[in-house]
């Protein structure tokens, strides 16, 4: 009798394991029905008692952030933000090349060109050193993604913004709730995006929001999200290039409810990762990403899973993944290859450039496996998805007649 359930045998989990997101309750249900009592629905103005307006003041506060702009998704909230810091035709943005796509269309959304730089094999972050060989005198912005929940060195980075003058976009959509060195991700440089889209670790369905630290970037943000009004303008006075970009009441109302959820959310997500972390130590040829005591918080949207198939004797990533599937464990490659392999690059139609990204390239092909954030909410899934692992490696040899099927 074959043990792998992908051979017939009897998969660790029966039926898969079933994921529960978003966890709602009636606070969410009296919130909602608050707001549509109230029967303002769209925040335009600066209105400090609108559910926007008290979101962002939360969203601001729990980054320990001066201003918070709260836009209707993450991709506007990274055009906004490109906008506001003057990005346009005829310059670069320096993008990671493992990302979402939304990261470098954004830049291709103002007109400019993406860059995408390579990856640090040991943390899935943009690389500083790529980041520096790749700027030329049309550099006009740095963006890294916090790819994963896992912080992009925050150290190098800064430095390397002091000393070129470069602004940094922190793309925080996979990084709610993580931590450098004691402060949540967003607003360490210049300015943070964020997506409340429904896979994301704070979800109001959709949603976005930009946060900074400085006057200046967040009237701009304001001007260019509310169709190039100032915060004091009268109702048809435009004074900038902008669009509507705004959040509505109704996705203010239900971020505000799950907020409150989010610490105690991390905090269990976090548990996981470490049974997880522990139980692969103990399993060759499977790791995760690499520990950092800079790192006092980790937020997580993949979970990520490092495979490596020299000590598989061989076997590809993808028999694996397909073993680990089959036993009833939700994961999949995330993204599955660079950004600039999407056919609107890699055809052409989208201008950009690619500074050769080898482990980029390797990493998506090869090595990366990913677990959505939302298995973490139940430690018993990381238990099982340790004790699924343990077997498919006891089952090897079978693994390789997984490979002729
Ligand atoms: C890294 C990253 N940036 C930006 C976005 C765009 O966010 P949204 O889907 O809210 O537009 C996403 C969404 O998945 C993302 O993962």
């Amino acid at each position: 009798m074959p043990k792998l359930a992908a051979l017939g045998g009897t998969p660790v989990v029966e039926n898969g394991i079933r994921i529960k997101w978003p966890e709602i309750g009636p606070e969410e249900r009296e919130a909602i029905l608050a707001t549509l009592e109230r029967g303002e629905w769209c925040r335009l103005w600066s209105d400090e008692c609108s559910e926007a307006s008290l979101f962002e003041a939360e969203w601001a506060r729990y980054h320990d952030a001066r201003f918070c702009v709260a836009m209707a998704n993450g991709t506007v909230a990274l055009m906004c933000a490109f906008r506001a810091l003057g990005v346009w035709h005829g310059n670069e943005v320096i993008v990671p090349a493992v990302t979402f796509v939304a990261t470098a269309d954004a830049v291709g959304l103002c007109g400019a060109t993406p860059v995408f730089v390579d990856i640090d094999p040991d943390t899935y972050q943009i690389d500083p050193a790529a980041i520096e060989s790749a700027i030329t005198e049309r550099t006009k912005a740095i963006c890294v993604v916090h790819y994963a929940g896992y912080p992009a060195d925050l150290d190098r980075i800064r430095e390397l913004s002091e000393r070129t003058g470069l602004p940094v976009v922190e793309d925080c959509a996979h990084a709610h709730g993580t931590e450098w060195r004691g402060r949540k991700v967003g607003a360490h440089i210049t300015l943070g995006c964020f997506s409340f889209q429904q896979s994301k670790s704070l979800t109001a369905g959709e949603g976005g929001a930009v946060i900074t630290d400085s006057q200046e970037l967040a009237d701009l943000l304001w001007a260019v999200h509310n169709v190039g009004r100032t915060r004091d303008a009268a109702r048809y006075t435009h004074t900038s290039l902008g669009g509507n970009f705004r959040m509505s009441e109704w996705q203010a109302t239900v971020l505000r409810s799950q907020l409150a959820r989010l610490q105690e959310q991390t905090e269990r997500r976090m548990r996981s990762a470490q049974i997880i972390a522990e139980g692969l130590a103990q399993i060759e040829g499977l790791s995760v990403l690499k520990p950092d005591s800079r790192i006092t918080q980790r937020g997580f949207y993949f979970f990520i899973i490092r495979y490596e198939s020299s000590k598989w004797d061989g076997v590809h990533r993808d028999v694996f993944l397909k073993a680990l599937q089959a036993e009833g464990i939700p994961c999949g490659t995330a993204y599955g290859w660079p950004v600039y392999k999407n056919p609107s690059y890699a055809s052409g139609s989208v201008p950009h450039k690619v500074a050769g990204c080898p482990n980029a390239d390797r990493i998506t092909a090869e090595e990366q496996i990913a677990m959505s954030n939302h298995l973490l909410l139940d430690t018993q899934n990381a238990r099982l998805l340790v004790e699924a692992c343990a077997k498919i490696r006891e089952s090897i040899e079978e693994l390789h007649r997984l490979v002729q099927n």
